[in-house]
């Protein structure tokens, strides 16, 4: 293993595995803020069909060794560009979603400030972030589907480079 990371375009293929990926109870429940019914695969391909179509959504797949370990996207809410990302449970760890969102960050989208929001809880994904030079700017409540409650959110915000 050579350890390579590259981002690329998202095709057709990748949606399958995104899927099964974003099925994981585990990720889910650290994400919290997820669709309704993650099992709906209807749902998943008509959600990723709109935002691959749309213009203002940046999205890359992540590949790493050759294969589609998840992927990394920016998108518009609220008025605020905003990152997401998604690794497959059986590449955590590795260091591939700090190596993704940098290489992202510096490439895909350079547009700043950007923002992003995660659970108060998901220490992992507030991690990634942090190493990104993103830093909390506010916390609030929001309804999470994976946790059927309201749970603490918090906006973070980088603003250069
Ligand atoms: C959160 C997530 C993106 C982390 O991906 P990853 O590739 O495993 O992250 P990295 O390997 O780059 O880890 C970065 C740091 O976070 C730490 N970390 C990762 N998962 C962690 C966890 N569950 N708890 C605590 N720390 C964690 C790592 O130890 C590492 O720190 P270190 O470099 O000081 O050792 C991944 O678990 C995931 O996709 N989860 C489900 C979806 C999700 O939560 N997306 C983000 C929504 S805001």
């Amino acid at each position: 293993m050579s350890n390579e990371l590259i981002l690329r375009d998202v095709v057709e293929d990748d949606l399958a595995i995104f899927f099964e990926q974003e099925l994981d109870q585990e990720a889910n429940y650290m994400a919290a803020f997820i669709a309704k019914d993650p099992s709906d695969r209807a749902a998943f391909m008509a959600h990723w069909h709109k935002i691959l179509a749309d213009e203002k959504v940046i999205i890359q797949t992540i590949i790493f060794d050759g294969k589609v370990a998840g992927s990394v996207l920016s998108y518009e809410d609220e008025r605020k560009l905003q990152v997401s990302y998604w690794i497959g449970r059986e590449y955590w760890g590795m260091g591939i979603a700090t190596r993704a969102l940098s290489e992202f960050l510096a490439n895909n989208n350079k547009i700043r400030p950007i923002y992003a929001r995660v659970a108060k809880d998901n220490l992992g994904s507030r991690c990634v972030l942090k190493k990104s030079g993103f830093t909390i700017i506010s916390e609030s409540k929001a309804f999470a589907n994976a946790r059927g409650q309201e749970i603490i959110e918090l906006l973070l915000e980088k603003d250069e480079e």
